[in-house]
């Protein structure tokens, strides 16, 4: 008997990808365009240039893949896409490619994706999590704790109400000028944030942090108070050192160390708010509890630890999906897609009825 077959496009924000998985999990073919590297030098994502990237890459990407997987277009079981949410310049490039492929191929069905119902479902292509399950997807575009009851059926418990974790991580890590660190060469904000908050020690600033959101009865987050409380911090001192143009502060690691642990505290007091709100509301059975960590800034190990511990406290099984599932790809779309397929749901026929 022939495995199912799903290609997957995304092009939700920066990256160009496209994978071809099995309803076994198996990756059979996968290439990625990255605009990391130019997100970094231009400071953030800027839609027109994200999109045109998008369509410089989407053909090159999209086509080594199915060529690597040795299987024809016609003979795939589905073309699952990124439909939203995210930067709409940069889904339509996608859309519009998927939607020429289902012409192309004639009988294969179209799986519209939803981003983060994606992440929260590729643990599953590498660990048999059972529904329902906990998800706290961290990253730069995204803070949300949902439960997954099923394929479609998510409840979200909370999110954040202004900016991202991984927002924060990334000008925090622009404002301490980190890329300016030969250590710090090629990473990303937050890994490079990680990198110098290691040698770091929290305690000198941490208390320059106000609790955040703690009158708030619900499980939502916040973090633009801490980026401001941070470059505040940063400014005065940037004074006290007599630190100018791109000289970086002696104490870079300390800031990065308080503004690091500050982060960990509020998602620690948001997530516990919501551990107990699922136990008092019976929203997860009481044995074989499981939280799933993903996303990019779940790649951190400060924060992997914390909500580890927090985690063995309430008797549930802490999953994090390798670092290369937690990042925006096409395998997410790819699985997502294959989960669909598998259920006989959210299959359309034609890619134009799409909202
Ligand atoms: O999941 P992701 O690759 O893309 C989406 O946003 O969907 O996440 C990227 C974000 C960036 O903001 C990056 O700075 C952050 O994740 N990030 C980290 C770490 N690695 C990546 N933040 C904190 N610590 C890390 N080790
Ligand atoms: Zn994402």
């Amino acid at each position: 008997l022939r495995s199912l077959t799903v290609l997957g496009i995304e092009t939700s924000c920066d990256d160009t990808g496209a994978a071809i998985v099995d309803d076994t999990g198996q990756v059979l073919a996968q290439e990625i365009h990255s605009q990391q590297q130019m997100t970094i030098r231009l400071g953030g994502v800027i839609p027109p240039i994200a999109r045109r990237l998008h369509e410089e890459n989407i053909e090159r990407v999209v086509t080594a893949t199915i060529e690597s997987s040795n299987i024809p277009v016609e003979q795939l079981d589905g073309i699952a896409c990124t439909v939203k949410p995210g930067m709409p310049l940069s889904l339509l490039v996608g859309l519009k490619y998927a939607r020429e492929l289902v012409r192309r191929a004639k009988n294969v069905p179209f799986l519209p994706v939803h981003h983060m119902q994606a992440h929260a479902l590729t643990v599953r292509m590498v660990d048999r999590v059972a529904f329902p399950f906990l998800v706290f997807l961290l990253s730069g575009g995204h803070c949300l704790l949902a439960i997954v009851k099923d394929v479609e059926d998510f409840m979200l418990l909370g999110e954040s109400i202004d900016t991202s974790p991984g927002e924060a991580y990334d000008k925090v890590a622009r404002r301490l000028k980190l890329k300016n660190l030969p250590e710090c060469d090629g990473m990303s904000g937050g890994e490079s944030v990680e990198r110098v908050a290691r040698r770091g020690d929290p305690h000198k600033f941490v208390d320059r942090y106000p609790a955040t959101m703690s009158k708030y009865r619900d499980c939502n987050f916040s973090f633009s108070g801490m980026k401001t409380t941070t470059m505040r911090l940063i400014e005065r001192e940037e004074e006290k050192h007599g630190i100018v143009g791109d000289g970086i502060l002696p104490n870079v690691c300390d800031v990065a160390a308080a503004f690091q642990l500050s982060v960990g505290r509020h998602l620690l007091k948001r997530l516990q708010r919501c551990l107990v709100f699922i136990d008092y509301n019976d929203l997860l059975p009481k044995h074989n509890r499981t939280l799933v960590l993903s996303g990019g800034v779940a790649c951190n190990s400060f924060i992997r630890q914390v909500i580890g511990q927090l985690c063995d406290h309430h008797e549930y099984d802490l999953v994090c999906p390798p670092p290369q599932l937690c990042t925006d790809n096409g395998v997410m779309v790819a699985w997502n897609g294959m989960e669909k397929l598998k259920v006989g749901k959210g299959i359309a026929s034609d890619p134009e009825l799409v909202d």
